[in-house]
């Protein structure tokens, strides 16, 4: 019979050169879009919450995305799980993927999970089961399917086929993809010592849609499929061998789980698979030398499916995810396949798998105070022992994975625990996953039962180390809270003016914030070499937790403030309403208090505890900017600039090329405009540049504005840069950029002027902001000679209406 999925994988898109998007390299990612074609992401990661799925959608908006799942267990002898498929359905119609695979295996059996990948085994029975399934899951999700073909450490008991015989024969019967994984590929010929080229030879590669090139580590007699570690040789030669006998293969891509090493050392792999890539068949390269996103083909029904699916919708919801009835079975039987005639429960699949699962089962049996018996260590490994059949001793591999991944997992997740209990953490580990085995296969949920566990069994160390449950609750919420991702698209600054300003409005909170009540100050001792003491014990403390980067920030809260945190959340109260709440009416008639709660709002924004300001009557709420330029559009230059013009007209110089960084509402822009100077303007608010043109229009070309963070500017060479506290708002670990592009683009005898912030400034634990001593300022204007320097520290006004400590220097230089 033709095959209808070679048929549709002429029509998808050739993808080329891809990356697993992990946490840990994301925004390199994002950074490096022109050397990546596609992203592959995996779905179970970001399924559970709409936050994840918002994240994620930004990378669609610059990438095409394809889906590669873990959970399938599409080998599995238990029925489909709906509830991965109606995921996969989702995301692939939320991003129009071209194609979605999993792996050719099983992960579970009697609705239990052994979080891992393992084999089937190679029959006739097996080839029906899987190839029958493969069909209806591609039917139900819409999209093309792939399977991957798996590492295995221990080989199933013999079957009808090699390796390479049942893939072929699975992937016909089911009439879908192969995603060649050839890490795999190597790593299971090395142990089981085969010829990988041979084996290339005698699978379909026309079906092959994707490639999954990873990194492999040997220990002892053993090679692992780790993904943490660099392409091998060997496996870029597997990778030319592939394309030279098929090249239509629609894409490749490199898998890198853990160990990441500099992202330059990934790009260099891309390139070299670009490289091969681009000798096999025509390079994928658009006007700007990457792929363009208009150009791909979104992923492509099977004809079949099209004409069948007029109403997608009701067609979708009668495609049965049951197991076929008995008799289907039997139909199939007299159409000549002698093997499932003979099926009877349990079956040789059935049996095989339950085998697996046999000792694991068992191995719950033991006692819990059998752990402490040293002749009896139930490593994990005792749990995966199967059938007689088997290979044991290989088949150790596994449990050890599953030992070495929980286990790095559980010290990720709670790393100042574990140093306090490092002696019997071990042993910890094996009875709490005794006790709660996780039920996912990512694993992401395991320490989810820990710090309850640990107060339960473990009272011998909360004699020692009274404050052991919350130091683990502090850590599990930090990983819980980060895995929710961050909220990247927050409103506009809100700057809330005064009272009357904000009598008709109310905040509304950051949906993830997480606010817990500790009695010991967890957030400190976190950090090694934190000593508890008779002072900062017993204390009740409030910490706000933030998604902010795959891990969470966390910020103290007064008790008002989680009074106010808590009372928000409904989102019915405006700031008066909040504020009657927690002032007693004396204290709500002084301008002083209301001042204080005001500037508490304006930090709960600040902070991102509070993301925007909702007016529910009909009074304007300007965003923060708006207010701040229109209070100082009219006020005099800062003083620094107009030093630096004057120190140019003693020597001569009325005007030349300046650079304004952070020019706000151009009060010094127009001032040196005004002066006959060219100004190269940049602001990275549209605000800003809105006055900007507004001012251009009257200067004739004098004026060239920029709407940009001033750290990504290419300066122009200048007579002056002025940066009227500005600088300041840059982030700490791109300042010496910065200030080196400042320095750059100074002519010899060119000036700058502007301010710097100390370090007894309010803002100062602001770790997104730069500040200064005066030492630092110094060794900065090393080859500056230095007119103006002068330290300041008082009360500072804020845009918002209030008042913040301010410690600043005011600086006028001439470059030497
Ligand atoms: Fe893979």
């Amino acid at each position: 019979m033709p095959s209808e999925f070679l048929k549709v994988k002429s029509q998808l898109p050739m993808l080329g050169i891809g990356i697993g998007l992990r946490n840990e390299i994301c925004r390199d990612i994002m950074q490096n879009e022109r050397e990546i074609d596609f992203l592959e992401f995996v779905p179970e990661n970001y399924s559970r919450n709409i936050v994840s799925t918002n994240w994620l959608s930004d990378y669609a908006e610059r990438f095409c995305l394809v889906p590669h799942s873990v959970s399938l267990s599409i080998g599995s002898v238990d029925p489909l799980d709906s509830s991965i498929l109606m995921m996969e359905r989702e995301f692939a119609r939320l991003f129009d993927v071209p194609w979605w695979s999993d792996h050719l295996c099983f992960s579970g059996v009697g609705g239990e999970s052994g979080h891992d990948l393992f084999p089937l085994i190679w029959t006739e029975e097996a080839v029906k089961h899987v190839s029958e399934r493969a069909k209806r899951v591609q039917d139900y999700v819409e999209k093309p399917f792939a399977l991957e073909n798996i590492p295995y450490y221990t080989r199933a008991p013999k079957g009808d086929f090699d390796e390479a015989e049942f893939i072929t024969r699975v992937l016909e019967e089911a009439d879908c993809g192969l995603l060649l994984d050839l890490n795999n590929l190597l790593v299971n010929s090395l142990n089981h010592n085969f010829d990988p080229f041979a084996f290339l030879d005698r699978i379909p590669l026309e079906r092959v849609v994707q490639i999954h090139m990873a990194g492999h580590t040997k220990f002892g007699k053993r090679i692992v499929d780790t993904h943490g570690a660099a392409l091998s040789d060997k496996v870029y030669e597997l990778f030319d061998y592939t394309l030279k006998k098929h090249p239509q293969v629609n894409s490749v891509m490199i898998e890198r789980d853990q160990m990441f090493p500099s992202f330059n050392e990934l790009l260099c792999e891309l390139r070299k698979l670009r490289e091969i890539w681009n000798k096999h068949q025509s390079p994928i390269v658009k006007k700007d030398g990457t792929v363009s996103s208009e150009d791909r083909v979104p992923g492509v029904l099977p004809p079949k499916l099209v004409s069948e699916m007029a109403n997608l919708d009701s067609v979708t919801h009668n495609i049965s995810l049951e197991e076929p009835s008995r008799e289907a079975t039997a139909s199939e039987d007299e159409a000549g396949n002698t093997s499932l005639g003979a099926a009877e429960e349990p079956h040789q699949l059935s049996e095989y798998q339950m085998n697996w699962f046999t000792h694991w089962k068992n191995s719950k049996g033991y006692t819990p105070d059998k752990v402490d018996n040293k002749n009896f260590r139930p490593k994990f490994a005792r749990s995966f022992v199967g059938s007689k059949n088997m290979d044991l001793r290989a088949f150790s591999i596994y449990a050890w994975l599953r030992d070495s991944n929980l286990d790095a997992l559980m010290q990720a997740i709670f790393p100042a625990t574990f140093r306090l209990i490092q002696s019997k953490w071990a042993e910890i580990l094996e009875r709490y996953f005794y006790d709660f085995n996780p039920p996912f296969y990512s694993l992401t949920d395991c320490g989810d039962h820990f710090p309850e566990f640990l107060s339960k069994h473990y009272l011998q160390f909360t004699k020692t180390h009274p404050h052991l449950k919350e130091l683990a609750d502090f850590e599990l919420t930090t990983w819980k809270v980060g895995r929710t991702h961050e909220i990247t698209d927050l409103s506009d600054e809100v700057y809330l003016g005064n009272a009357d300003q904000i009598k008709n409005c109310r905040p509304v909170i950051n949906p993830e914030v997480v606010v817990r009540e500790f009695t010991y100050p967890v957030h400190l001792m976190a950090q090694s070499n934190f000593a508890l003491n008779a002072e900062t014990a017993g204390k009740k403390i409030y910490i706000a937790f933030l998604p902010h980067r795959f891990s969470s920030t966390e910020v103290t809260l007064s008790d008002t403030a989680a009074s106010l945190i808590e009372q928000t959340r409904p989102g019915k109260l405006s700031y008066s309403q909040l504020i009657a709440s927690v002032l007693t009416p004396e204290k709500r008639q002084s301008p002083n208090e209301i001042a204080a709660m005001i500037e508490l709002f304006q930090r709960m924004h600040e902070s991102k505890i509070f993301i925007s300001c909702e007016r529910f009557r009909d009074i304007p709420v300007k965003t923060g900017w708006e207010i701040y330029y229109e209070s100082v559009k009219d006020e005099e230059p800062h003083s620094t600039l107009m030093r630096a013009i004057g120190f140019f007209k003693e020597s001569g110089v009325n005007a030349g090329q300046a650079i304004d960084l952070g020019s706000g509402a151009g009060r010094d822009t127009k001032f040196l405009l005004n002066a006959g100077w060219k100004v190269f303007s940049v602001d990275s608010s549209g605000e800003s540049l809105k006055r900007l043109e507004a001012l251009d229009e009257s200067t004739s070309g004098s004026l060239t504005c920029c709407l940009a963070d001033f750290v990504e500017v290419q300066l122009p060479q200048a007579d002056l840069v002025n940066a009227s506290l500005s600088l300041p708002f840059c982030e700490p670990d791109r300042f010496s950029d910065l200030w080196n592009n400042i320095c750059t683009s100074l002519k010899s005898g060119g000036r700058f002027s502007g301010h710097f912030f100390g370090r007894n400034d309010d803002w100062a634990s602001n770790s997104k902001m730069t500040f200064h001593d005066r030492k630092e300022l110094e060794s900065m204007f090393s080859d500056f000679v230095v007119e103006w320097l002068e330290e300041v520290e008082g009360p500072m006004p804020l845009a918002s209406g209030g008042i913040k400590h301010g410690h600043w220097f005011e600086v006028v230089s001439r470059k030497k």
